[in-house]
């Protein structure tokens, strides 16, 4: 029997354990099962809806959050793994009256069918545009490649993002000038 086969069998399948994560900001202190990913906790555990089930296999980005900043396949991270590093999902992004960028610009250029891998293609635009506030249209086509739409939404979703560079530029400007 392999190393990790017997370490398997020598769990208990079910078993939970406490779970200290960061989520938009909020510390939530849960139990847990030890196999379980970051997307089931946050759908299921803490009612956050924003990560869609898409694949469930990390091929998709519908289940896509920032873990520090940065865009991850929530389906396919394990909870116990990212305990103490800042979470967020689309519902920490905005709020209804007060959009992110990256979310008004997504409504402006209608850039959706179903809606069903905006999450997914929101953040990981927030996500790149952090690392690239101007990105080239090569740039982008290569950010959003692994995140896809059976909508065939791609046209308007790369024109949100070039949207959304501008918008997230000139908020940039702007916090910066209050200072
Ligand atoms: S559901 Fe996570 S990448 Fe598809
Ligand atoms: S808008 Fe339907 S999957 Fe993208």
């Amino acid at each position: 029997m392999s190393a990790l086969n017997r370490h398997q069998v020598d769990r208990e399948p079910n078993a939970q354990e406490a779970c200290a994560l960061v989520v938009n900001g909020q510390s939530c202190n849960l139990s847990v099962a030890t196999e379980a990913s970051l997307m089931h906790v946050l759908r299921n555990d803490l009612v956050l809806n924003g990560p869609k089930y898409g694949c469930g296999l990390g091929q998709c980005g519908a289940c896509t959050v920032l873990i520090d900043g940065v865009a991850a396949r929530a389906c396919v991270v394990p909870a116990h793994g990212v305990q103490g590093r800042a979470i967020t999902t689309l519902e920490g992004l905005g709020t209804r009256d007060q959009l992110h960028p990256v979310q008004q610009a997504f409504i402006e250029e209608q850039a959706a069918q179903c809606g069903y891998c905006l999450n997914g293609m929101i953040l990981m635009t927030v996500s790149l545009l952090t690392q690239n506030p101007d990105p080239t249209e090569s740039e982008i086509r290569h950010a959003l490649s692994g995140n896809f739409c059976r909508c065939g939404t791609h046209i308007e979703i790369i024109r949100a993002v070039k949207r959304a560079a501008v918008l997230m530029r000139a908020f940039h400007r702007s916090s910066h000038d209050k200072r």
